[in-house]
């Protein structure tokens, strides 16, 4: 029953599918010399006089679906911040790290000397990898983490792969058979392994200090923005330029959007996607099972969030 019930609900979201984030890396090439003025890409554009690619002075290192998108595009209206257009996967990808840091850096935007450099992965934050290849190249670096409710994030995480599953024309599964296995829950299945906040975060703690990594709200962050980008000016030590008129809620999405720039935008489709109806008793497995891992990331950040 429960999986014709997905069924039916996911046929009925069909007219959402959204394609995939873009995953790709730019693909213009710059000439070395990346000082503006003194060079062109080779598609023939000159960058803007007096600015300069330099490397992110801050990354948004994750948790995949915690509102990664959301957080850089609201950090985007600040005019001392320039973000960078795409995901980059460079320190979690091999063949990325293998190209260097001027392959990397050419893939920032052109920014002025005041302004600050942002780019966002959301994989880095469940990478093994990243946050030692990360210290390796900025010790100082400042970490920016949007987390939400971690039973939450696993069904929205389900949510994106099986929309990009359809767009693909692969076959899809109802989240109950993936959450569980045997009659138990499937901790194997990565979507809950992402969600193993206290996991991933002692990695961390291992290569940065926890003031170097500051944690947003990602449940505060849609129904309550401003307050959790004024944390982020503060710890990026941005003067306060964000305020409440930048964004409005937009009925339709039923999430805020942005203004700026005269301009006013939501978020790509495929960003507050409705999730499909859990099966209580499986939601109930699931989270009691979370509830150690979180207890556990409560004490290492020593601070608490207001998951179930
Ligand atoms: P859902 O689509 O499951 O609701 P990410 O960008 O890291 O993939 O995160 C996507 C999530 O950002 C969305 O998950 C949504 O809940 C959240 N979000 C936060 N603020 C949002 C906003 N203003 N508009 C759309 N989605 C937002």
């Amino acid at each position: 029953m429960a999986c014709f019930l997905a069924s039916v609900f996911f046929l009925v979201l069909q007219s959402y599918a959204a394609p995939p984030e873009l995953l790709q890396a730019a693909v213009t090439l710059h000439t070395l010399d990346l000082e503006a003025g003194t060079s062109a890409n080779v598609s023939g554009d000159l960058p803007p006089p007096g600015t300069s690619k330099r490397a992110p002075h801050s990354i948004i290192i994750g948790v995949r679906k915690g509102g990664t998108r959301a957080l850089l595009e609201m950090l985007d209206i600040h005019p001392e911040v320039a973000v960078a257009a795409t995901e980059v996967h460079f320190f979690d990808w091999d063949e990325n790290y293998a190209k260097g840091f001027e392959w990397y850096r050419d893939l920032m935007p052109y920014s002025y000397p005041r302004q600050i450099t942002v780019e966002k992965t959301p994989g880095y934050f469940t990478s093994p990898l990243a946050p030692e290849r990360i210290r390796a190249m900025n010790s100082s670096i400042k970490l920016l983490l949007i987390l939400r409710d971690p039973a939450e994030r696993v069904v929205s995480d389900y949510t994106q792969v099986y929309f990009n599953r359809l767009e693909s024309h692969k076959p899809v599964q109802a989240i109950e058979n993936l959450l569980v296995r045997n009659g138990a829950l499937n901790t194997r299945y990565k979507a809950i392994h992402r969600s193993l906040y206290d996991v991933h975060m002692r990695n961390w703690l291992r290569h940065f200090p926890l003031e170097q990594i500051h944690i947003v709200d990602g449940d505060t962050l849609i129904h309550d923005p401003l307050p959790e980008l004024q944390k982020v000016e503060r710890f990026l030590n941005l003067p306060p330029r964000i305020v409440s008129s930048n964004f409005y809620f937009n009925q339709t999405k039923g999430f805020y959007c942005i203004r700026s720039d005269g301009r006013e935008r939501c978020l790509h489709e495929s960003k507050g996607r409705p999730h499909p109806a859990v099966n209580s008793t499986v939601l109930q497995k699931l989270r009691s099972y979370l509830r150690e891992h979180n207890h556990s990331f409560y004490r290492l950040v020593k601070r608490t969030f207001d998951w179930q």
